[in-house]
């Protein structure tokens, strides 16, 4: 039974991989919206992956929510990747603390025996507090190093669920709900084509900025992240995708 699900697997990975034109797709066992041990697989899936590609003196800039929280819980030393340096991808997004991506860079630095860089800044920033800010020889500098990491690990979410845990204002919402917003990712709402259709003002990651990265690593699981993933991808310029079978079936179907 187990080799037969070792090959089903990496037939559906190669599905998924041409579906959305990947270069890397890694399936886990299950449906993360039912198991939290699938959740755990993922994140260790995401450390494996990582540690794959890691080499000395690299940025690696990361998102925040749960899915990014538990790959850092998974996180173990690489002892092949000295001085490495996390970054948050962006500003605050409106998450707890526990899944705030500064908090994931400094479990990600303790367990890798590297280095983070924190990103302080309000969120949202209103239009001119964002012009100042970005002019802050402090936040330049770390804003730099975002734009040059050649590694992003961040997530997907459901576009009406993050915009409720970030307690966006009901106009928000009614505009995600008009416009069909899908998705979420870095702070971007996009709708079922990829269309971005509203952005969270905060600094960092541009969604165009992901086109320099040489590895993009989304993940993403649970069948109820199906709609999302396949709507992120549409526009989203990750490359390799870390997700579960549950959504990988279900996105498959649609
Ligand atoms: O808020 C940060 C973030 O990475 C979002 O961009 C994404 O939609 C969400 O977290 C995913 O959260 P979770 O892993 O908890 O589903």
């Amino acid at each position: 039974v187990f080799m037969n699900e070792i090959s089903e697997f990496r037939v559906l990975e190669s599905e998924i991989k041409d579906k959305l034109q990947l270069e890397h797709v890694i399936i886990v066992s299950g449906n993360s919206d039912e198991q939290l041990s699938v959740k755990h697989d993922l994140g260790k899936a995401c450390v494996q992956f990582l540690s794959s590609i890691l080499t000395s003196n690299q940025t690696i800039a990361v998102t925040g929510g749960t899915s990014m929280a538990e790959v850092a819980n998974q996180m173990k030393p690489m002892e092949h990747a000295a001085n490495c340096t996390f970054v948050p991808a962006r500003g605050g997004l409106g998450e707890q603390v526990e899944n705030q991506a500064n908090t994931i860079c400094a479990q990600m630095a303790k367990k890798v025996n590297g280095n983070y860089r924190m990103l302080y800044v309000p969120d949202p920033l209103s239009e001119d507090t964002y012009h100042t800010i970005i002019e802050e020889p402090a936040i330049k500098d770390i804003l730099e190093m975002i734009h040059d990491s050649r590694i992003v690990l961040h997530s997907i979410g459901d576009a009406i669920t993050m915009a409720k845990r970030r307690k966006a204002s009901g106009a928000v919402i009614d505009k995600l709900k008009n416009e069909n917003a899908v998705s979420e990712a870095f702070g971007y709402y996009l709708d079922e084509q990829g269309k971005v259709v509203y952005k969270v003002r905060t600094v960092g990651m541009q969604l165009e900025e992901l086109a320099f990265a040489q590895y993009v690593v989304a993940v993403a699981g649970g069948s109820s992240k199906a709609k999302a993933i396949q709507s992120y991808f549409k526009q989203g310029k990750s490359n390799v995708l870390i997700t579960d079978e549950a959504a990988a079936k279900e996105l498959l179907k649609g």
